[in-house]
């Protein structure tokens, strides 16, 4: 039976016993405690877990998963056999509160034996050993005596939270020919393995390990489509299945190279590995530095390594991904649908890394003469991966064929090394502000720029270090009670201006930042100054007006990518400065000429048009109401303020804003450009610069 087959047998038999069937959940799980879908069972941890309400008494369905980081993490072990995957289909079956123990073995019973046609002499069960109930109902369903097993191997649970129980396990014999041993015993080896779990889902683990009994029993059941299809293929390695041979002949026709004994991992690497990919940026993970982003990223570049030994050079899933559309795109619709986005984001992610492992590598090769005692010092691999970008899993993978280890423990005292440098270099003195712990400055009138205040000088930083005075001539930063200059926040820089002291200047302030609250005037001293002098601020009006119609020009912008782009582009960075527009969004490839223009015309018709800015404060409900946009990442108090320009646009914002549209006068887009994979950077001027 090929893939297909196999998941409409499993599907017509579950459906024909009462199940709805649905299709598989997106591969980015909606659970914070996973980076991907693990199991078929996650979609429904709420339900197992008495917190939402099933919508069907039995559901199965076969369910994309990805194990590659965390508890359920197989990625060290794809290629060595034949077995492991970092993406793979899981077929399965559950009873919400309906059936338990007897109906959920019955069941796999007769699908393993009937519909699949497997020998029932070579089907092995194991039961947990304090589950008397599932070891009897086995001999009853099937005449089988269950091997007992511990924890280990017999209790599940998806992460170190949530539902959990016993389960029992279904293997299948390869034959005598095969070597390893039962079960549980201490050489497993390959000749039984796992082909389904039937998991009892009777209790809820808390973050102290204690276990409640749930609400109703439940059963989750799991089978891996690829070893099944081993079996019905009568195969011994799943790379040698329907789905993998065909991949496998596409990495052929790629590299020009066919699968021989020397080079087989390589081969099950790309193919497991593009699958993974594939499916995961379909699904809308963007390769990334962090999270399940890096995840992608390091898998990428490890099947790019892989290439690389096949003697291939540069770009390599992006054009295998059409043979996985080919292959697997009748069942997962999304694969075709999101073809161009997903080969674009590949390929940009792959041409940013093809000169870096070139370089890397020759670096790598001139640096293993030197190893002593079989390991690569540290700084080496921090070398590799901050200069070449190479995970730290990619520098140790291509050194396991050479027996090379690294020297973890080092490369980790770099890394800690370089974050406490660049944060002193970003950070400059932010550090010494955050040790004064000033109460959060009120510039509560940074919006009312005329206002006259009384301030206080409440600190003075000079050269690194706090002082009570100082005089005419030093670069200084000062904090006050009041003011009413805007310290740089939310992308938008500061106020310049100046600090007056009676009447005359006592500091020319360039910029005003904020570190905490705390706005800070930096700039240089035209008089001298000391701590609880009564002081006025002033700002530079001509470039607040420049600023704050940047800022409004910046929604501007980003309403009219969504309008000429898509609606799913979404703010990542953003920097405001008098007249200037830098604004960071998210999209998978660059934008064509014809739409700069676009967007550049429609920007400059609403200037045209003249329409109000609202500068409004509301609750964040209401705001989120009236479909305010606000940055997903961003924090927000309970009022807010928002700002409105016509019917174009409506976001949630500190910055300062203009009062019509006209003030801008005119907009011009400049650059266009790809900043990291799937985030693009545009540049724009506004006002007199662009005119
Ligand atoms: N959730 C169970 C597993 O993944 C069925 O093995």
């Amino acid at each position: 039976m090929t893939y297909n087959e196999i998941r409409k047998a499993f599907l017509d038999y579950f459906e024909s016993h009462g199940h709805k069937i649905v299709p598989s959940a997106s591969l980015i799980p909606n659970d914070p405690t996973l980076l991907f879908t693990v199991a078929g069972m996650v979609p429904w941890k709420g339900i197992l877990q008495g917190v939402e309400p099933a919508f069907a008494p039995r559901v199965a369905d076969v369910q994309k998963c990805i194990r590659a980081g965390g508890k359920h993490n197989d990625l060290e072990d794809v290629g060595f056999d034949g077995r492991h995957h970092t993406f793979f289909e899981m077929m399965g079956n559950w009873s919400f509160g309906d059936y338990f123990k007897e109906e959920a073995i019955a069941m796999s019973w007769e699908l393993l034996t009937k519909v699949f046609g497997l020998d029932p002499n070579r089907i092995i069960v194991t039961t947990h050993v304090s589950d008397d109930e599932a070891t009897a109902i086995w001999k009853k369903v099937a005449g089988k005596d269950a091997i007992r097993l511990g924890d280990k191997d017999n209790w599940w649970s998806a992460g170190d939270t949530g539902p959990c129980g016993p389960c029992t396990e279904m293997h299948y014999d390869l034959g005598p020919d095969v070597p390893g041993g039962l079960p549980g015993s201490a050489d497993e080896g390959d000749r039984y393995f796992e082909i389904w779990n039937d998991v009892f889902m009777q209790f809820d683990r808390d973050a102290n390990g204690n276990l409640t009994p749930l609400p109703k029993q439940n059963v989750d059941t799991g089978s891996g489509l690829e070893r099944v299809a081993s079996i019905l293929q009568g195969k011994t390695d799943n790379y040698d299945t329907d789905v993998f041979v065909a991949l496998k002949n596409a990495v052929s026709d790629v590299t020009g190279v066919r699968e021989s004994k020397d080079n087989v991992t390589s081969f099950k690497v790309i193919t497991d590995h593009l699958r993974a990919v594939g499916f995961a940026i379909a699904d809308g993970v963007i390769p990334s530095n962090s999270d399940r982003g890096y995840v992608i990223r390091r898998i990428l570049r490890r099947a790019m390594r892989h290439g690389q030994m096949l003697g291939h050079r540069g770009a390599l899933l992006s054009k295998l991904y059409p043979a996985l559309v080919t292959t697997m795109g009748d069942a997962y619709p999304e694969l075709a649908r999101e073809e161009k986005r997903v080969v674009e984001i590949i390929e940009n992610e792959e041409n940013s890394f093809a000169d870096m492992l070139q370089n890397g590598m020759k670096l790598l090769d001139a640096e293993l003469p030197k190893v002593n005692n079989a390991i690569l010092p540290g700084d080496v691999a921090f070398k590799l991966f901050d200069t070449y970008g190479f995970p730290l899993d990619l520098t140790q993978m291509i050194l396991r064929d050479k027996n090379i280890a690294v020297d973890v423990a080092g490369f980790e005292k770099c890394m800690a090394e370089q974050k406490e440098r660049s944060r002193a270099d970003t950070k400059g003195t932010r550090t010494l502000w955050e040790s004064q712990s000033l109460s959060a400055t009120d510039d509560s009138s940074k919006y009312a720029p005329d206002a006259q205040l009384q301030s206080k000088v409440l600190a003075i930083l000079r050269n690194g270090e706090f002082v009570d005075s100082a005089n005419a001539g030093d670069e200084v930063e000062v904090a006050l009670d009041k003011t009413n200059f805007y310290g740089t926040q939310g992308g938008q820089v500061g106020d310049a201006g100046t600090i007056l002291r009676d009447g005359a200047p006592v500091m020319n302030v360039a910029e005003a930042a904020r570190v905490d609250g705390v706005v800070i005037h930096k700039g240089t001293l035209v008089a001298d100054i000391a701590i609880g002098d009564t002081v006025t601020t002033q700002i530079n009006e001509s470039m607040r007006q420049q600023t704050a119609r940047a800022h409004t020009a910046t929604h501007l912008l980003q309403a009219a990518l969504q309008q000429v782009l898509n609606d799913a582009v979404e703010q990542r960075g953003s920097k405001v400065s008098p007249d200037s527009v830098r604004f960071d969004f998210s999209y998978g490839r660059a934008m064509t000429a014809e739409e700069k223009q676009a967007v550049e015309d429609l920007v400059n018709k609403w200037i045209a048009a003249d329409m109000p800015v609202k500068h409004e404060e509301m609750s964040l409900e209401e705001a989120k109401a009236r479909g305010a946009m606000a940055l997903f990442s961003e924090k927000y108090g309970d009022t807010v303020k928002v700002i409105t320009a016509g019917d174009v646009s409506c976001e949630l914002c500190g910055g300062t804003h203009i009062y019509h549209t006209g003030e801008i006068i005119k907009a011009k887009v400049n650059k266009e450009k790809s900043i990291s994979s799937g985030i693009r950077r545009i540049t724009m001027s506004v006002g007199t610069l662009a005119e």
